[in-house]
């Protein structure tokens, strides 16, 4: 699968602005993990951009988010091992993850929040934000709470 074709799908389920952002920042995110860790970066970041196709869908169903996800990205032909890993990725009904790229798919999930989060306090400027700046707000539990540390560690 191609990155455009995985994008104009993603853009045929999502429709809001900051869960759009959110797959952007997972993706990106995914691919640079991927080249980090010598792995199949355009597929990383392809699991990026579509891992919460489901979103408007399920409207917070968390029983049923990554379920419908699976469903869709199966009737639209996208390959069964992607369509597997976003299947699972909802922590809340799987767990126990032992391959890289669900690994990677926790942890990019979470941190792409606390990176928007920083760069929300500089007005918007992603490319203000650093890492030194991502490590010390991850420090400070009260900044982006909703943000699961516990999942970007995983990747450690
Ligand atoms: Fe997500």
């Amino acid at each position: 699968m191609e990155r455009d074709e995985a994008l104009a799908l993603l853009r045929r389920y999502v429709t809001s602005p900051p869960h759009l952002v959110h797959s952007y920042a997972t993706a990106s995110i995914m691919r640079k993990v991927a080249e980090h860790l010598g792995e199949d970066a355009s597929k990383w970041e392809i699991v990026g951009l579509l891992h919460d196709i489901d979103y408007d869908l399920v409207e917070g169903d968390m029983e049923r988010h990554g379920i419908e996800g699976y469903r869709i990205l199966i009737e639209n032909g996208v390959p069964e091992e992607i369509a597997e890993t976003v299947r699972r990725h909802n922590h809340m009904l799987f767990g126990g993850y032992n391959q890289p790229v669900e690994i990677a798919l926790q942890a990019a999930d979470s941190v792409s929040g606390l990176i928007i989060a920083c760069a929300l306090v500089k007005g918007g400027a992603i490319g203000e934000v650093t890492p030194r700046t991502v490590k010390k707000k991850f420090k400070e539990k009260s900044f982006a709470a909703g943000c699961e540390r516990h999942r970007i560690q995983m990747i450690e």
